[in-house]
């Protein structure tokens, strides 16, 4: 019986140097989109996909995102004093999300080396990983957990990005997959046979980013202790997955929209605006604001 998918890891250790000076002190994962941190969104879509038990990667300076998912009594009973009761349980509730865990990465050694953190607290069972700045608001993990579900091999997201784009990315080489009766499926699911991390746009074997989403095998992590230092002087989990090529199939799961990189600030801007525009509460206001802002940049 394979096992089910119950554990995510959440890196957030990184320096956030793309959000200076903002990053210095608080977490970028930290960056409130409304009025909620990006990290927040990526829990509940983790909860969303069923997972049951979460391990934050941080690091000293990030102390802050334990705090935003711990109680805070005080604050629980003021607001219920004022007969603030949904607020009052919007607080409480964010320390009842899931089972959520820390651990520190001493050192920003890149992001292989942050999931390889985790691995005493993952122990023998397969597991996703969702970048701490990035959000989605798609079905992309509960996708890939149901491929995993099928096939019981690694899944990793991708989509694709404009070929000039890709030297910022890990690229992916795929071929369809074919079912047992010799047909390509028509599903999202694409094999993986090859990845570079940041490839030259000349030598890239694909316009597929690797985006944010992972689910492993255990075996990652014997993968990740064997890498050494690549791109960026960085372990990089691109090199310890095209170590796990060599014998284990890979997936990918394609997607085109819903992805928001928020360490990067022209992504967060999309997400702040995306997100308002969504919001019952705000968004009349707000599109007015757009509208005069529109105007008056005379772009319309
Ligand atoms: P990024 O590459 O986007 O984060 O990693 P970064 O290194 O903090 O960003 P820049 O390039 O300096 O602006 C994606 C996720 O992985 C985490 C980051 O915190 C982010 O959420 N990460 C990255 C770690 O946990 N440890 C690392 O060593 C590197």
């Amino acid at each position: 019986m394979p096992k089910s998918v119950r554990k995510a890891v959440i890196p957030a250790a990184g320096l956030g140097t793309r959000f200076l000076p903002f990053s210095k002190a608080v977490p970028k994962e930290m960056l409130p989109v409304i009025d909620r941190p990006v990290i927040q969104y990526i829990i509940e879509e983790a909860v969303d996909a069923g997972i049951e038990d979460i391990l934050i990667i941080t690091s000293r300076h990030k102390k802050v995102m334990e705090d935003h998912f711990d109680r805070h009594t005080e604050l629980e009973a003021v607001l219920a004093g004022k007969g603030k009761t949904a607020e009052a349980d919007e607080v409480r509730a964010l320390s009842e999300l899931a089972d959520i865990h820390f651990v520190r990465q001493g050192e920003a050694l890149g992001l292989g080396h942050a999931i390889g953190t985790a691995k005493n607290h993952v122990g023998d069972e397969p597991f996703v990983v969702l970048l701490g700045d990035d959000i989605m608001l798609n079905s992309v993990l509960k996708g890939m957990i149901a491929s995993y579900e099928e096939h019981q091999s690694s899944v990793v997201a991708l989509m694709e990005v404009p070929k000039e784009n890709i030297s910022s990315y890990g690229c992916a080489a795929i071929e369809p997959v074919v079912a047992s009766g010799g047909s390509a499926t028509s599903s999202n699911l694409v094999q993986v046979t090859d990845l570079v991390e940041k490839p030259a746009v000349d030598v890239a074997p694909s316009n597929l980013a690797i985006m944010g989403r992972y689910l492993f095998t255990p075996s990652i992590f014997d993968e990740i202790e064997r890498t050494k230092p690549g791109v960026g002087a960085e372990i990089q989990i691109t090199d310890a997955m095209l170590s796990l090529l060599g014998s284990q199939t890979m997936y990918g799961y394609t997607f085109s929209e819903g992805r928001y990189d928020t360490g990067m600030k022209i992504d967060y801007l999309r997400a702040v605006v995306d997100f308002a525009l969504d919001r019952e509460d705000l968004a009349p206001e707000f599109r007015q604001i757009l509208l005069a802002a529109v105007k008056r940049e005379g772009l319309a």
